[in-house]
């Protein structure tokens, strides 16, 4: 798909996968909307070619308002959707049982905000003129390898993308008709502040962990797997993991 002259949505977009595929878009011309909380975005530096727009990814009319910030000169044909959280907590711990609260969250952050925005962006998307082949756009999620491998403290997390996972291909058959399709992409770990804030030993045992490269993946790796997918107009209803092999051990 060619991205010449669009627009594009990412969510989680002030911070890791988001703001690196925010910048990676930008810088390919393609006129970007950022959507994050609030207070994400209170102090952020303006990127070129990216416009932040403060949106609850779980709050339906937020996102919707934020849509109809898409320029009409420029059609929304990708969204990214990178916004979530990673709570890690043991079902049974010295502090109590696992919080119904905190899991009731995840699933609403992570996978209602989702499905919430890849709703409302392909009502958008479907509303635009197809290219020659049929196309009018892609969405593209962001699972976890915690997904297959969720780890110890992750049950939470790992429902929430196993979720994911599970709508990408019903998504992608739901809206073939319009010519959108629905990948996701299933990251293993990726040094994004939220991973890196754990300290270099922790990050440099993580790193060892990965058969090759035995390195964390970098943010960039992502955002340019997301520029592959759209590319690639035959890749649809799939979810792709990007982890050097890795699979996560228990703990
Ligand atoms: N970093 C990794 O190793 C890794 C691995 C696998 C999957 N992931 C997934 O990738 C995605 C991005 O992770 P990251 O590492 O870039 O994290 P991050 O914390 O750096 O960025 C996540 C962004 O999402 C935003 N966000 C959170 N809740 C939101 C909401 N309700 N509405 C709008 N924005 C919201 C945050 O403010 C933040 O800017 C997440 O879904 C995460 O689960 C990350």
């Amino acid at each position: 798909m060619d991205l010449t002259h669009s627009s594009a949505v990412v969510t989680g977009a002030a911070s890791g996968l988001g703001a690196a595929t925010a910048h990676a878009l930008a810088a390919r011309g393609v006129r970007v909307l950022g959507l994050d909380l609030p207070a994400q975005l209170e102090d952020i530096a303006p990127a070129p070619g990216v416009e932040y727009v403060a949106a609850d990814v779980t709050d339906e009319a937020l996102v919707a308002a934020a849509l109809e910030r898409v320029p009409t000169e420029a059609p929304l044909r990708l969204v990214v959707n990178c916004a979530g959280i990673a709570p890690a907590r043991r079902l049974l711990s010295s502090k109590g049982v696992h919080d119904l609260a905190t899991f009731r969250r995840t699933i609403e952050v992570n996978l209602v905000g989702t499905f919430n925005v890849l709703r409302l962006a392909a009502e958008v998307i479907a509303r635009t003129e197809p290219d020659a082949d049929g196309q009018r756009g892609l969405i593209v999620n962001t699972a976890s390898v915690a997904a297959y491998e969720g780890q110890i403290g992750q049950t939470a997390y790992a429902a929430s993308k196993g979720a994911i996972v599970g709508l990408t291909l019903p998504a992608a058959r739901d809206l073939a008709r319009h010519g959108i399709r629905v990948n996701t992409i299933a990251p293993g770990i990726v040094a994004t502040p939220l991973l890196t804030a754990l300290g270099p030993q922790v990050v440099d045992s993580l790193a060892a962990s990965v058969p090759f490269p035995p390195r964390l993946a970098r943010p960039d790796e992502y955002a340019q797997l997301v520029l592959m997918l759209a590319e690639h107009d035959y890749l649809n209803g799939e979810t792709i993991r990007m982890d050097g092999a890795l699979r996560m051990a228990p703990q």
